[in-house]
Parts: C-alpha cells; sequence; structure tokens
C-alpha cells in the first residue's frame, strides 16, 4: 500500500491542514509513501512568485517539523516534466464537463479564471497516478479530487490498458473540517483574506490565544456538540478533542470562556513543537536542499517506468 498526499503553498499552514492531514501524515510509515508540497496547484490564482518560493520552503519545513519522516518527502515542481507529460494525457482522458463539476471551481472559477484553475483536480490525478498510489489521506475538501483521479484511472485502463492503481481516499475520524473562528459557516483556509478566524501553525502561543478567545460562539450559554445548531462551540470542541485524542460529544466545561482558554491550551502544546522545528530548519538552507533533492529523486525513479508505459500505451513517445 502506498499513500501520498500534498498540501499546497498558497499560503501558510494553519491548524486545519495540521489536524485534519499533517499530524495523520507523521504517523505514516509505508515505505513507499509520499508527501509533498503542492507548489504547481498555487500557480491557478494571481500569485508572486518570490512569495511561492518562500512559502514552498516553508511548507516543506512544517512537513519535517511535523515529524514525517525526511525521506518521504518531495516538492511537487521538482517532477514538472513528469507530472505536465501525464497531465496531458490525462486531460485527454478527462470531459470538460467533469472538471467544471468541481465544486471549488463552481466557487472561484468563471471565464476570466486561470484554465490552470478548471485543469487542477486533473494535475492532482498526475501526482496521484504517477507515483501508484493506492490511499489518499486529506480532508473532506479534497474528496472529489480524489474521486476523479478514480475515474479517469479506470477509464485510461479500460480503454488503453492496465497502467494505473485505482486510489481510494482516506479521511480522518476526526478534524477532517476545521471551521473558521470567526466565521463557523466556512472551513478554515490559507487564503482567507482576515486572518483572524485562522490559527496558523507558526503563530506564536499568545496570538494563538488571543484568535481563540475571540473565537464566536452563540448566545445559548451552553457548552454541547451540536454541529448544527452551534457551530462555533462544535468547532471548538472538534478542535480540543482532535489535540487531546477525545471524543467531541463526551467533552463537558462550565462556560465558553473555559472552553476556549482549555482550547487555547491544547493547541498551543500540539504547535509548539512543530514551530520550534521550523525555526532550526530555516536557519539550516543545507539541510532541506539536501531532503528535497534527495525527495525529487527517489520520486522521479519511481515515476519514470509508469508514465513511459502510459505513453506507450496511450500510442505517443
Ligand atoms: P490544501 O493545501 O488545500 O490542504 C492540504 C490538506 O489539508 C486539508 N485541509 C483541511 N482539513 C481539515 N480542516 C480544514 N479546514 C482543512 N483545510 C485543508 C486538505 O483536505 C488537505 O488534505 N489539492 C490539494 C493538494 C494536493 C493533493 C495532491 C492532495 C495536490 N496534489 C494529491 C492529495 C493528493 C490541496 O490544495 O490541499
Amino acid at each position: 500500500m502506498t499513500r501520498l498526499s500534498a498540501i499546497t503553498p498558497s499560503g501558510h499552514a494553519h491548524l486545519g491542514n495540521h489536524l485534519g492531514a499533517l499530524r495523520h501524515w507523521a504517523r505514516s510509515d509505508g515505505p513507499d509513501d509520499l508527501y509533498f508540497v503542492s507548489d504547481l496547484h498555487a500557480m491557478t490564482v494571481s500569485y508572486n512568485p518570490p512569495r511561492l518560493r518562500s512559502l514552498t520552503r516553508e511548507l516543506l519545513a512544517v512537513l519535517v517539523a511535523s515529524g514525517i519522516d525526511p525521506s518521504r518527502l518531495c516538492v511537487q515542481s521538482d517532477l514538472v516534466r513528469e507530472l505536465g507529460a501525464l497531465s496531458w494525457v490525462l486531460e485527454c482522458t478527462c470531459s470538460y464537463g467533469e472538471a467544471a463539476r468541481m465544486t471549488q471551481f463552481k466557487a472561484k472559477g468563471g471565464t476570466a479564471a486561470r484554465l490552470g484553475l478548471l485543469t487542477y483536480p486533473v494535475l492532482m490525478a498526475a501526482d496521484i497516478l504517477l507515483q501508484g498510489a493506492s490511499k489518499v489521506p486529506v480532508g473532506d475538501d479534497q474528496l472529489q479530487h480524489v474521486e476523479l483521479a478514480r475515474s479517469l484511472a479506470r477509464r485510461f485502463n479500460a480503454s488503453y490498458g492496465e497502467v494505473f492503481v485505482v486510489p481510494e481516499a482516506v479521511t480522518p475520524p476526526t478534524a477532517a473540517r476545521v471551521r473558521d473562528l470567526t466565521s463557523p459557516d466556512r472551513k478554515m483556509s490559507k487564503s482567507t483574506r482576515d486572518a483572524a478566524g485562522v490559527v496558523f501553525v507558526l503563530d506564536d502561543p499568545d496570538l494563538i490565544r488571543r484568535k481563540i478567545s475571540r473565537a464566536v460562539t452563540d448566545s445559548l450559554d451552553e457548552v454541547a456538540y451540536r454541529p448544527e445548531t452551534q457551530p462555533g462551540v462544535a468547532n471548538l470542541l472538534e478542535i480540543y478533542a482532535a489535540c487531546t485524542g477525545t471524543s467531541p460529544r463526551d467533552l463537558t466545561f462550565p462556560t465558553y470562556a473555559a472552553l476556549k482558554s482549555a482550547v487555547a491550551d491544547a493547541v498551543i502544546e500540539e504547535l509548539r513543537p512543530i514551530r520550534s522545528g521550523v525555526t532550526t530548519l530555516l536557519s539550516d538552507p543545507a539541510e532541506l536542499d539536501r531532503i528535497r533533492k534527495a525527495g525529487a529523486d527517489r520520486a522521479r525513479t519511481r515515476a519514470t517506468h509508469r508514465l513511459d508505459s502510459a505513453l506507450r500505451l496511450a500510442g505517443v513517445a
């Protein structure tokens, strides 16, 4: 079994990324598992190139500091030639309607949107299929994209010959969708303009406490796990449960203030080692460069055979 997943450097990593994804990746122990920084995906909307380069480096450091085995890490653009080739093959396996149906495209798309925003799930399918991944650990928001990768793998295999493993998504038992602290109707996101509701993995402890103390709750004044009617409180309970290994339904707190204070303590402790690890790693550029290069060599070696077979079966190259 090969697990594979990625994080896009469209902003700083946040608590949702950590609880919904990164900390699960750190428990992964398959020799062929692969986790990467998907910098090519950050080009689908307007962006600043020097900032992208620096966020890519920062996220690679966050992945190492989160405890993921450095030998399982890489940066997506180091495989841009292989991925570009497979993406084209898969774009010619995918219909326009299938790509346009993706909810992320429907939310951000429009006639002025970059074409890459429409084809981005196909590049994601290439990421997965190129490496022969069988399990793709993701939060809820990425399920539709993994579903597309499954369809494209099946369709290619049936049309041209068996070459791709059909992947399966795996979602975490808790915190699959951490919500914004000030707008609990939406998910916590890297690209949110107002950072008051987003706890970043590298925020200092005082700032984390301040953001959590200002989290939106409700006027019921009752700490109970009711996601439909008390989404703000339910989100805080889920965050606390995910940090402490408990279940949100079993938790009791006398007041909202007590809940927020406990959540802040738990989140600060959860993120402390990552913040300190990233500081150390960013002060040693040679070590990060070495990790990046070794990861790229390994991922490329593994991908070449499958890419060659796919091109041959498709009647080209
Ligand atoms: P990205 O960078 O948006 O998110 C990285 C991971 O974090 C999860 N996540 C969340 N989990 C819980 N609560 C949240 N609020 C929250 N926000 C994000 C995401 O589900 C994801 O698991 N397209 C992908 C990256 C990608 C990829 C891949 C993933 C590129 N290629 C191949 C899997 C396989 C993305 O932009 O994730």
